[in-house]
């Protein structure tokens, strides 16, 4: 039996694998505005796993998998025997005997990589503390829907340095554009992480300051200050302000640049509430694309 395709990280993955998915979301797009009902998942019934909340993945996953025709079973943790100990491993081995895949949102990315080292059907990743590539595609979807391929622009991370920060990382490698982190001194992306990056043509420099790294980009990127799981500590969250995304910073970007957010926001934290409503926002995009991206995804690993 051939090894199942895991969806797990895009460091995982070559560039034409993420580029065949991004073209199959895409297309997935285009047929159902034009009211095509593509149904090549019949079928197949998706496991999702939460042990985080969500809004966005778990309704794009679920309303993708049942428009490309197949089911889904939503597992809370605390609603099964993972709750109450059962190892991922035991779980991988039980959930693969009923089901075509899994998805896992932990806050531990350990569990993600021994679900997927037990499992005999692909798993994909909703969300780890380490990463969050299903987010990705929808980024890069919608970026490259709005200004044309992304390769060769300039992206400007603001604030945290989180699981999102690090996949725009891996991004950039993967799709071969410039990548500007602006974080407040002494955070710093792993440098295991910006080794392979640039091992790999990601160009990635890593700023303490937030004009220079917004100045003449293609698109600026936030996350919230409080990552899951986090408790806010008025301290930590008083180094982030200089970070915040506001029209003056949005100014120095190119005039067509494009603001981007994963949701969900916090007005007047991490981004004012006139530059995620403004014009230069595409954060709504962002967040239906999660289900066309999910599509491509899901197709990809259950072919
Ligand atoms: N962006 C994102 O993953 O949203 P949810 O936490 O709502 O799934």
């Amino acid at each position: 039996m051939a090894d199942p395709r895991h969806f797990l990280d895009l460091d995982r993955l070559e560039t034409p694998v993420l580029r065949g998915i991004l073209t199959s979301a895409a297309g997935f797009k285009r047929a159902n505005a034009a009211g095509e009902r593509l149904q090549p998942l019949k079928g197949k019934m998706l496991a999702m796993i939460f042990e985080r909340p969500s809004t966005r993945t778990r309704v794009s996953f679920e309303v993708g998998m049942r428009q490309l025709g197949g089911e889904v079973i939503v597992l809370e943790s605390h609603g099964t025997q993972l709750g109450r100990g059962e190892t991922i491993g035991d779980t991988a081995r039980v959930l693969s005997r009923y089901v075509d895949a899994i998805m896992l949102r932990t806050s531990d990315h350990e569990k993600l990589t021994e679900l997927a080292s037990h499992a005999t059907v692909p798993v994909i990743n909703g969300l780890t503390s380490r990463s969050h590539p299903c987010q990705l595609m929808a980024d890069i979807l919608t970026y490259e829907e709005r200004r044309g391929p992304i390769t060769g622009k300039s992206v400007a991370w603001a604030g945290d340095v989180n699981n999102m920060t690090y996949t725009w990382i891996q991004a950039a490698a993967r799709f071969g554009f410039d990548l500007k982190v602006a974080c407040p001194n002494p955070l710093e992306p792993p440098k295991p992480l910006l080794d392979w990056a640039r091992k790999n043509g990601g160009k990635v420099e890593v700023l303490h300051e937030l004009d220079a790294a917004v100045r003449g980009a293609d698109c600026v990127v936030t996350d919230t200050w409080v990552s899951m799981g986090q408790t806010p500590d008025a301290h930590r969250l008083k180094k982030f302000q200089p970070f915040r995304v506001d029209a003056r910073a949005m100014a120095l970007a190119k005039p067509d640049a494009v603001f981007m957010h994963c949701l969900p926001a916090h007005r007047d934290d991490e981004v004012t509430g006139d530059v995620l409503d403004g014009p230069q926002s595409v954060v709504w995009d962002e967040a239906e694309n999660r289900l066309h991206a999910q599509k491509g995804i899901l197709d990809w690993c259950l072919q």
